[in-house]
């Protein structure tokens, strides 16, 4: 097993751990953190289909999740049929990922199993109404998605998300015939990865104190926002540094990129309907 500095070492892409601590001598690496430290998005698999029984306990890890409530406001549709894997590909981004993966799968958000609730014992489910309900039911089905994701990495799976799943939103409900109150969120290439393929590997990401803050927000003064600045600039680094390592020396900056891809209704890819979409699926943002 790969020990805890270096497994933090490949995450961060430094050897400073993202300037987190160093962890103390009783905190070992264990299966479960070489999973998920070790986490890559896979884009290219066999074809091979999954060994019989890995759907259901991929499901099981997922609905292992905390759920708010205990409500389980989620649901997922799992294609392994290849037209129609082949054509929810082309609705979400045409990615030929999608299509090469044996299995795909949607998670939903989905409140039709309260409405279902509420008319069967004669309650108004006015709680449903409202934007708290979708929030709700988005959570639960990332929750759930990302242990069905850890799942799959433990057997030595690929797997890798899908927002696309919301560029053509309407379709997408079109061709899985969901009903109402039920909304596709994103989905989930899952498969074997291909041995042939370069394999996919580890991304830095931000430095621990850019995304973890203690006790409070703390100080927005100019010396935070100077590490700020610092820690964005140290980031551009080191996904550069990545980038080169995997032939992508071209690839533009982070901040760039990130800049870039929220500067226009044109960058949404269609998303900017998402809002009428759940409205019309009968999500209430109240
Ligand atoms: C909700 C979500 C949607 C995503 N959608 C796509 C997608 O449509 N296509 C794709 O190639 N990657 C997609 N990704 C993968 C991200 O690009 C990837 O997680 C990110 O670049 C970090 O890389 P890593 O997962 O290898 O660490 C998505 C990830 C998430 C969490």
């Amino acid at each position: 097993m790969a020990d805890l500095s270096s497994l933090l070492e490949a995450r961060y892409g430094t050897t400073s751990s993202g300037s987190a601590a160093p962890p103390a001598a009783s905190i070992a690496a264990n299966l479960t953190l070489q999973t998920l430290l070790q986490h890559k998005s896979v884009r290219s698999f066999l074809p091979d289909p999954l060994d019989p029984g890995t759907l259901e306990i991929l499901t099981a890890a997922a609905q292992s999740a905390a759920t708010s409530s205990n409500l389980q406001t989620w649901s997922a549709i799992a294609i392994t049929t290849p037209s129609l894997k082949s054509q929810a590909a082309t609705l979400c981004g045409d990615q030929a990922f999608i299509r090469a993966a044996p299995l795909f799968i949607i998670f939903c958000a989905d409140l039709a199993r309260l409405t279902t609730t509420c008319a069967q014992h004669g309650t108004p489910g006015t709680g449903l109404q409202f934007l708290e309900m979708y929030t709700m039911a988005a959570i639960d089905a990332s929750l759930a998605a990302q242990n069905a994701t850890v799942a799959a990495e433990s057997l030595g799976l690929g797997a890798c998300y899908v927002g696309a799943a919301r560029n053509r939103p309407r379709e997408l409900a079109s061709l899985l015939s969901l009903p109402p109150r039920v909304v596709a969120l994103f989905g989930l290439a899952v498969g074997r990865p291909d041995p042939g393929a370069p394999p996919a590997t580890v991304k830095p990401r931000l430095a621990q104190d850019e995304v973890v803050r203690r006790e409070t927000w703390g100080q927005t003064d100019e010396s935070q926002q100077k590490k700020g600045a610092a820690n964005l600039a140290a980031y551009d680094e080191a996904l550069a540094d990545f980038n080169t390592k995997q032939g992508r020396g071209d690839a533009p900056a982070w901040t760039y990129r990130s800049a870039h891809r929220i500067a226009t209704v044109e960058s949404l890819h269609g998303r900017d309907i998402f809002r009428e979409v759940l409205e019309e699926r009968g999500f209430k943002l109240r």
